[in-house]
């Protein structure tokens, strides 16, 4: 029986971060599932697909072709044979994500998708419908959230480190919509569930947030760890 880590939260609390490091720490895959939706959304805006359009959304899922590997710890994306993983962080395909993965037509093939991956392996997953519909048994789930202010500034200072012409405000529009919209959708909505452990990452560094899920696992999860650097 593989194990897993459920972290689910709004876009900015650190999700990816935190469960890059905490995967690392335990040798379990981490698994960015975030990028499956976003990989999705490219590939509407590739066809020229607006990525409110359900019906046209439809249309290309039984094509898609998205593939995900992992190595060292580190996940790629593919789509269609070609590696998107820089190319889905840009402010649109946030934006899209958001909007295509509201459809029961793409949700329904990622879900699939990522219980194949857990079943397989010991995983680190984050999202929004993890824990409470994705992996429904989780040995630990983790609710991470940060203010919004916080996570505006986290994300913009992320997007002006690639590069990418931004305004503050433009970004903390953005993330209040798509929090919006991934806590106000009809299947699997951003939602703590009630087994999920709540970690406020406002004003915590990094490697508190980390040490905090690792004790929490080793307590909670009621699994012993011989050897966790
Ligand atoms: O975590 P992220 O910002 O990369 O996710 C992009 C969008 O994908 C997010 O706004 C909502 C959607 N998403 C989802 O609906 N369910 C998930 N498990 C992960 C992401």
């Amino acid at each position: 029986m593989s194990r897993s880590i459920a972290i689910d939260g709004p876009a900015g609390a650190g999700k990816s971060t935190i469960a890059k490091k905490v995967s690392a720490k335990l040798g379990y895959i981490y698994l960015d599932t975030g990028a499956m939706y976003r990989a999705v959304a490219l590939k509407a805006i590739q066809s020229g697909i607006d990525t409110k359009n359900q019906q046209g959304l439809a249309g290309i899922m039984d094509k898609l072709d998205i593939a995900i590997s992992h190595d060292n710890n580190l996940q790629k994306i593919f789509l269609e044979g070609a590696d998107v993983s820089e190319a889905i962080r840009t402010a649109e395909v946030s934006a899209g994500a958001s909007n295509v993965a509201a459809f029961p037509e793409v949700r329904l093939k990622m879900v699939e998708l990522q219980r194949k991956i857990a079943a397989g392996a010991d995983v680190v997953m984050d999202g929004r419908d993890i824990g409470s519909y994705v992996l429904p048994d989780a040995d630990l789930k983790i609710f991470l959230t940060a203010s919004v202010e916080e996570r505006a500034r986290r994300r913009f200072d992320e997007l002006l480190q690639k590069g990418q012409q931004v305004t503050f405000e433009a970004v903390r529009q953005e993330m209040v919509q798509r929090d919006k919209n991934d806590s106000s959708r009809a299947l699997a909505p951003l939602v703590k569930v009630p087994d999920a452990i709540e970690i406020d990452s406002t004003a915590l560094e990094i490697d508190e947030v980390v040490e905090k899920i690792i004790y929490f696992y080793q307590n909670y999860a009621n699994i012993k760890f011989e050897d966790i650097s």
